[in-house]
């Protein structure tokens, strides 16, 4: 494998499927498998996954909403998916623990990140629910940091599309994939991987982002196999 331990980040928006709203199971299903199968081969993983099938933060601001409110909610939105992640996977046999950056006890372990260390060390799948635990940062930041914090070599950002392009491909037709790119060039070129604050997090610190499609099976293995899949965006 080329990475030992690595954190995937996962949008809320794709846990959706086909549906408007909420958790598509089959999809989810899929995910778990993927995820299963680079665990059982003895890559190391950490989990950030969004909350936008359930609640967007800006969503409500647009209502007239505090800002500040309306992160908090999809900050609970993020704890629905990674719950439903843990379900998933552990009815597969995958070993996993959950941990939070906002407490409660009763459902999650607390963000510790020592503990989260040791999960890791013992083929745990370590989920990280509720963000940062702090309003205006978004699930990329939050996937950024603890990347960081858990000494993970890389982010992989599993999407719905296969990699950054030169322009949206859905709207530009010559819009053309790099299969690698540097922070600098994706800054310079009004490109987008991430937002600022979680892109600077990861150019400061060395870590590597691959973005790829997740909702392909077999792509995560095949981006641990070191196969050219997606986009690596890198110093
Ligand atoms: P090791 O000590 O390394 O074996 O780790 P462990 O996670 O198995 O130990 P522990 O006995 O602490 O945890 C057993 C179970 O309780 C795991 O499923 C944990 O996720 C869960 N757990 C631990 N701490 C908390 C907590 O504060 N809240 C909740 N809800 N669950 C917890």
């Amino acid at each position: 494998m080329k990475y030992k331990r690595i954190l995937l980040k996962l949008s809320g928006e794709s846990l959706m499927g086909d549906k408007a709203f909420g958790i598509d199971n089959d999809r989810l299903s899929v995910y778990a498998d993927q995820i299963k199968e680079i665990s059982e081969l003895g890559v190391e993983i950490a989990i950030v996954i969004g909350g936008g099938n359930i609640f967007r933060g800006v969503q409500a601001e647009e209502g007239g909403m505090d800002r500040t409110h309306g992160d908090y909610m999809g900050m609970l939105a993020t704890m629905i998916n990674s719950m439903a992640l843990q379900a998933a996977l552990e009815s597969k046999g995958v070993q996993t623990r959950l941990q939070s950056a906002i407490e409660m006890k009763e459902i999650s372990e607390p963000f510790v990140r020592r503990r989260a260390m040791r999960h890791l060390e013992k083929g745990r799948v370590v989920i990280f629910g509720a963000g940062t635990g702090n309003p205006y940062f978004t699930t990329d930041s939050a996937a950024s940091l603890r990347a960081i914090e858990m000494d993970a070599e890389v982010i992989l950002k599993g999407t719905r599309v296969d990699g950054v392009y030169s322009a949206d491909p859905e709207k530009d037709p010559n819009a053309t994939k790099y299969d690698m790119i540097s922070f600098d060039d994706v800054y310079g070129n009004g490109l987008k991987v991430m937002d600022m604050t979680a892109f600077t997090l990861c150019k400061e610190n060395d870590l590597p982002i691959i973005v790829f499609d997740m909702d392909t099976p077999g792509n995560l293995r095949r981006v641990l196999n070191g196969d050219q899949v997606g986009t690596i965006v890198r110093n």
